[in-house]
């Protein structure tokens, strides 16, 4: 299968965010713990070249848990202070405060000998589209009061937000589309439905998932599904469909609902944790 992707607002949507790291002092990048390599956009770290940068790994409660370790010491190697996140627990992200702070330990150390004390660091959250920026601002800020945008410099309509004494964050994040000149990465964001689904052959891509899950997890889709995984994926396919009813005209089953059904019960984690690239820092 062949991943192609036009999105609109791509260069709008950059130029924005040119300008607006501009004002920041800390990029906080959210990429998928499930596919952490393909859901991050490299163009990222020319725009943010210079800035104190703090990567999470979103979306932990649906990634294999024993994958993350190998993730967070990829790219503290890059430079990067790293975490794995749930953003819809709030509890959980107060750690998350620590990384800012420590990220920006050596800007605040400078503040301090010129004698600027208590000056709030800025951070911005960035990522490319569904990997949580919106969910991540709404349960990090929390009740914080949003502060008026109009600042020299903040692109109308929007707005710093002060968590605390120490951080403001940018209400509205930057917005970088995935980037998958990689089929491999086409077809991991596509497995995670980053690519609108009408842009992909559902069948196709859920016999590379049946391929996948049966290399890598043995065992779940056979207890799922209670299908006979040593067949071949069609097969697998096709007995999945079966088994859940996807059945159409004259009594065949229903391949495409088969797939449908397949990527939905992934996508929703109901597979349970599941993590598609492991890290070459294992
Ligand atoms: P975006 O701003 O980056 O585009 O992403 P957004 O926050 O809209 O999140 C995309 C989807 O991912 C939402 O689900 C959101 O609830 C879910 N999500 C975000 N962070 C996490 C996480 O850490 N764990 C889990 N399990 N899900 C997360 P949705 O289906 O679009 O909406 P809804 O289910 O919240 O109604």
């Amino acid at each position: 299968m062949h991943f192609q992707w036009y999105p609109g607002h791509m260069t709008k949507a950059r130029r924005a965010m040119q300008e607006d790291i501009k004002l920041i002092d800390v990029v906080i990048e959210l990429v998928d713990a499930r596919i952490p390599y393909s859901s991050k956009n490299p163009d990222i770290d020319e725009l943010a070249k210079g800035k104190s940068r703090v990567l999470l790994l979103n979306k932990r409660d649906m990634a294999d848990a024993d994958t993350i370790p190998g993730w967070i010491r990829f790219y503290e190697k890059k430079g990067y202070l790293a975490m794995a996140v749930n953003a819809k627990k709030k509890n959980e992200l107060r750690q998350v405060n620590d990384l800012i702070q420590k990220a920006c330990k050596e800007k605040i150390e400078r503040d301090r000998r010129r004698g600027i004390l208590n000056r709030p660091v800025r951070a911005m959250i960035v990522g490319i589209p569904n990997v949580g920026k919106s969910t991540f601002i709404n349960s990090f800020a929390g009740k914080a009061c949003a502060k008026t945008g109009n600042k020299p410099g903040v692109t109308k309509g929007k707005q710093w937000i002060r968590l605390n004494k120490q951080v403001e964050l940018l209400d509205t994040p930057g917005i970088l589309w995935p980037k998958f000149e990689d089929q491999t990465v086409g077809q991991h964001l596509a497995f995670i439905g980053s690519i609108r689904d009408e842009l992909i052959q559902s069948v196709d891509l859920a016999l590379d998932l049946i391929v996948f899950l049966c290399g890598e997890y043995p065992g779940k889709l056979g207890r799922f599904y209670d299908v006979d995984e040593s067949a071949d994926p069609v097969a697998v396919l096709t007995e999945i469909a079966v088994n859940r009813g996807c059945i159409q005209k004259g009594n065949e089953p229903n391949l495409d609902k088969g797939a449908f059904l397949l990527l939905d019960d992934f996508r929703n984690a109901r597979l349970g944790q599941i993590t598609i690239e492991i890290s070459p820092d294992k």
